[in-house]
């Protein structure tokens, strides 16, 4: 049986059928819906996706995508399981997107306020000194990887920033838990995952649906700034933003602040664009 999930509507099989999807099988994927038939979380026989985990998963074989309300917009290599695992699982996803948007209000300014994002922040190089040159913007820093944001939080914190803050979430969770009232002037994606494999290109944040989403959240005028080094996927997403109707690209809009990150240094070349948010 094939089951199919869309944002905020599932259908899916029944207890102990399996969901196929993406070219792979979840076996005995036991999905609990709630009222109004979303999957908010997902029981199967399976590894827990810790980290170790999913790289064994990324090199060796097969990737599942884990069945939430969220399938296929939920990206990242914590949110995919190894399919050989043992123990039962259980990923409540809904009750993740909860913890978060009970977060947000508190490391947030008060709504309304408009801050500045930077999704991927890595290592926090960029983010820490434009908040510093900033002083008068809030300025939010994301990743999925714990290590890299601990050392990102501990330049704010060398350097005195109020301003600032380090927060692990992914991209798609932020944008759908943003408080009410706290809107984005700006929002910087510098050498994001270029998912190059052809078959991974729907990981890649520069797609049509993540940009829609995150132009709801964006103030009219308020720009997206993307860089990367990778020229196929820097052309795809100049592509993407050109036929958008959310997104003006600006050809001649200036790069607003240098700071060179971890995978610029390492980049022999990258290339940027500014896109503008049309009003609506
Ligand atoms: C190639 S690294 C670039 C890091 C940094 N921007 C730099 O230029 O050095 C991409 C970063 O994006 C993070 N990342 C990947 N997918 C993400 C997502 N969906 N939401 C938030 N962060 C993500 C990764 O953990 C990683 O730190």
């Amino acid at each position: 049986m094939r089951g199919i999930v869309r944002r905020g509507v599932a259908v899916v099989p029944q207890a102990g059928e399996s969901f196929e999807r993406s070219g792979g099988q979840l076996p005995s994927c036991r999905p609990e819906l709630d009222q109004r038939g979303v999957v908010v979380a997902a029981l199967w026989r399976g590894e827990p996706p810790q980290q170790g985990a999913c790289k064994r998963a990324r090199r060796g074989g097969r990737h599942f995508q884990v069945v939430t309300g969220r399938l296929g917009r939920v990206h990242g290599c914590s949110m995919r399981l190894h399919p050989g695992a043992k123990p039962e699982f259980v990923l409540h996803v809904e009750s993740r997107l909860a913890e978060l948007r009970s977060e947000l209000p508190a490391v947030l300014p008060p709504a309304p306020a408009s801050i500045v994002l930077e999704i991927g922040c890595g290592h926090g190089h960029f983010l820490a000194r434009y908040a510093e040159a900033h002083p008068d913007r809030f300025c939010l820093g994301i990743d999925i990887i714990k290590d890299r944001l601990e050392r990102a939080a501990k330049k704010g914190r060398r350097a005195g920033l109020t301003n600032l803050h380090f927060h692990k979430t992914e991209a798609t969770e932020l944008i759908d838990c943003l408080p009410a009232g706290i809107s984005l002037q700006a929002v910087f994606l510098l050498f994001p995952d270029p998912w190059p494999k052809k078959r991974h290109h729907k990981n890649r944040l520069v797609r049509a649906d993540f940009l829609a989403d995150l132009a709801r959240r964006v103030v009219p005028g308020g720009a997206f700034y993307f860089r990367t080094d990778h020229s196929e996927y820097f052309a795809v997403g100049r592509t993407v933003l050109e036929r958008h109707p959310d997104w003006e690209i600006q050809p001649a809009a200036p790069w607003p602040f240098e700071e060179a990150t971890v995978f610029q240094l390492k980049a022999p070349e990258y290339q940027s664009l500014v896109a503008v948010r049309r009003a609506p």
